[in-house]
Order: C-alpha cells, then sequence, then structure tokens
C-alpha cells in the first residue's frame, strides 16, 4: 500500500515510517498541502492522508477519484475540511476520532494558567532582567467557574483538570452525558454565570459562531474565552470588539478561522495580510498558538498507528470502523453501524 501524505512535517515523519514500516504500508511525504493544483502529486497512489487545513472540496474529491484514489486518511479527529457529502460513494473518509484528550485539554489549561498568571509576559521581563512585578495580577482560579461547552472526550478530560484546580464547573452539550455527574445548563446560563469559557465542540452548522457579540453580550464582564477546538466557532470580529470594549478579560485561541493559509508556516519577516488576526495578536490579553494542542509524542504515535490501522482494514479486511460520512450523523441510515464500509 501506497499512500501520499500531504502537509507533512518533521514531527509527523518518523512517526509515520516507523508505524508504516512494521506493517507494509509505504508512505511518500509531501511538504505541499493538498489543494486543487497539489492533488495531481496524488496520481498512482492507492490512497492519500491528510491534515486538518489541507483541502478536501468536490474539486479535489473529483480529481483524486479520477486518479484512482479510493480512500482519504485524515490524521486528525476534525472533518469539517472534507465536503463529506460529495465523497459519498466516491471516497471513502477514515480518521483518528482521538489520539490524546489529554494533550488538548491540557494545553486549554496551560494557555488559560499562562493568559491568568501573565506568564508570557514575565518570561520576557525577567530574560531582560527586569523583575517588576506590576501588570502581573491574576486571580486564584479555586472558586471560580468554568463554563464548558462540549463534554465530549476533551471537554471531559477538561473538566477533571478544572476539579483539580477547586474551581466550579457547569457545563453545555447539545447531547448531554447522562449519569456523567455533570452539571449541564442553558447556553445562556453558560455565558451568563462563567469566569472562564472553554470550547470543546465539534464545527458544526450549529455551532459556526457560537462566540458571537451575542453571546458576548451575555457573558460576564472580564470573562475568558479559551478555544482549543476550531476557529470558526468564534467570531473573530466580535471577540476583537470585545476586547476592545473591555467585555472580553482574556482570549486564549489555539485555533482560529482563518488560519489554514498561515498556520504551520513560518511567515516572520512577511506583512501580514490578515488585520483580524494582527490586530487579536496584539492585544496583551491574547495569546495565540498555532493549533498545537494536539502536539505530544504520545499523540504523534497515535495518530501514525491509527492511521496505519485505519488504511489496513480499508484494503485488508473491508471493515472500517472509523469511516465517517455524511450519513454517519444518522443512526438509523448508517451502514457503519453494521461495521461495515459506508458505501
Ligand atoms: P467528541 O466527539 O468526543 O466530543 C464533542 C462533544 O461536543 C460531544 O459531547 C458532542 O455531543 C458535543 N456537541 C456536538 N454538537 C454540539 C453543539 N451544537 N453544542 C454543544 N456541544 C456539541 O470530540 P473531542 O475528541 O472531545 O474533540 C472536540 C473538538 O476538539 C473536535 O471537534 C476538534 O474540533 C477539536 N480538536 C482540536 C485539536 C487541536 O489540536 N486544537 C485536536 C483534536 C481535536
Amino acid at each position: 500500500m501506497n499512500i501520499a501524505v500531504f502537509d507533512a512535517k518533521s514531527y509527523d515523519i518518523p512517526c509515520f515510517e516507523q508505524s508504516g514500516a512494521a506493517h507494509g504500508v509505504t508512505f511518500k511525504f509531501f511538504e505541499t498541502r493538498l489543494t486543487e493544483d497539489t492533488a495531481k502529486l496524488a496520481k498512482g497512489f492507492d490512497g492519500v492522508c491528510v491534515f486538518v487545513n489541507d483541502t478536501v472540496n468536490a474539486a479535489v474529491i473529483d480529481r483524486l477519484y479520477d486518479y484512482g484514489i479510493r480512500l482519504i486518511a485524515l490524521r486528525c479527529a476534525g472533518f469539517n475540511n472534507v465536503d463529506l457529502q460529495h465523497s459519498f460513494g466516491k471516497i471513502h473518509v477514515v480518521r483518528v476520532p482521538a489520539y490524546s484528550p489529554y494533550a488538548v485539554a491540557e494545553h486549554a489549561m496551560a494557555l488559560l494558567l499562562t493568559s491568568n498568571r501573565r506568564i508570557h509576559k514575565a518570561y520576557i521581563r525577567t530574560k531582560d532582567f527586569n523583575f517588576r512585578l506590576d501588570g502581573l495580577t491574576g486571580v486564584d482560579l479555586h472558586g471560580k467557574t468554568v463554563g464548558v461547552i462540549g463534554t465530549g472526550k476533551i471537554g471531559r478530560v477538561f473538566i477533571d483538570i478544572c476539579r483539580g484546580f477547586g474551581m466550579k464547573v457547569i457545563a453545555y452539550d447539545k447531547y448531554p452525558a447522562e449519569n456523567a455527574g455533570i452539571d449541564y445548563v442553558p447556553l445562556s446560563e453558560l455565558f451568563a454565570r462563567s469566569d472562564f469559557i472553554s470550547l470543546h465542540c465539534p464545527l458544526t452548522e450549529d455551532t459556526q459562531h457560537l462566540i458571537n457579540a451575542d453571546a458576548i453580550a451575555q457573558m460576564k464582564k472580564g470573562v475568558y474565552i479559551i478555544n482549543t477546538s476550531r476557529g470558526a466557532l468564534i467570531d473573530a470580529e466580535a471577540l476583537l470588539e470585545g476586547i476592545k470594549a473591555r467585555k472580553v478579560g482574556a482570549a486564549c485561541l489555539d485555533v482560529y478561522e482563518e488560519e489554514s493559509d498561515l498556520f504551520f508556516e513560518d511567515f516572520s519577516g512577511h506583512i501580514m495580510e490578515d488585520d483580524t488576526l494582527a490586530r487579536l495578536i496584539s492585544m496583551p490579553n491574547v495569546i495565540l498558538t498555532s493549533h498545537q494542542a494536539f502536539l505530544t509524542q504520545e499523540a504523534l504515535q497515535n495518530i501514525a498507528d491509527t492511521t496505519v490501522q485505519n488504511i489496513l482494514t480499508f484494503f485488508r479486511d473491508g471493515v472500517c470502523d472509523n469511516e465517517v460520512c455524511y450519513k454517519c450523523g444518522n443512526i438509523n441510515d448508517c451502514r457503519k453501524q453494521r461495521k461495515e464500509k459506508c458505501f
């Protein structure tokens, strides 16, 4: 099995090479992202492996299909960058549903702690032998209320971490978990009561711009917003306005709606064209990391191992537990429930 890996980075390659070699899967690594222009690189391969910012729209799917590609192996959990409806009946899509919920939840808490205790500012000050403390005051997390939106794998680990800090946890989920010991509240109540809000739900039509001007208006003055999920959960312009109005106390962002042309690349020395991002980064109370919440040794190994298993089971066994299609949300009409391929 020969698989073309797009948007391959130095930190991906060793785990994929090792896991592939152990199971007879050969990977060819391309630094470039998958786009309509680069899809031709996939010619002659058995499948493609892509990440969060590769383009897998209708045009790309049609090209891959013409080249005989029948498998797209996502090496991530989210699949909002794939036109699943268009790929249905043509190309199967498999993903890595979980690789380390700890990695992402721990990163969310790292951002929260850094921002609250101004570690990023203190680090730069002491490097310059400036030992003053003014402007570095935070708050105790103990006793504060954190609102968690999305209580799946990552949200629940984040809840456990927050409880360890003695925080009060309230949550909202469209599909609340039964008997999970989680204090679910309506979204409006979560907005009104939370000192910190952390997003752990997927990006769907329902959740796009979940955090908008209206939502921010309902929040406490000084609220912290943490997003390690997907950029488009937040209307970035509305967030900027909320920060300028001193309503939002801090934003901790690992994702950004328009990240796909920027993140994972080095633009130092370039003129930043995205004014919203430039303005956000310029704010003293905004911390941005470039979609790195997943980046731990354990997660990288799990991603490679699961992707190799997905490829093997697809081509060899014909069963694909990790296949996703646009019908998979519809239990009554999902073949995968019967442990078969989706079509
Ligand atoms: P999960 O599928 O285990 O949990 C998602 C939760 O969101 C579920 O409980 C679901 O019921 C809930 N949900 C669905 N629609 C909702 C809505 N409209 N409102 C509120 N809740 C809703 O997913 P997991 O593994 O916890 O991942 C969460 C998200 O984290 C992923 O969708 C992905 O976007 C993001 N992620 C980010 C990474 C990073 O490196 N920054 C890495 C991995 C995931």
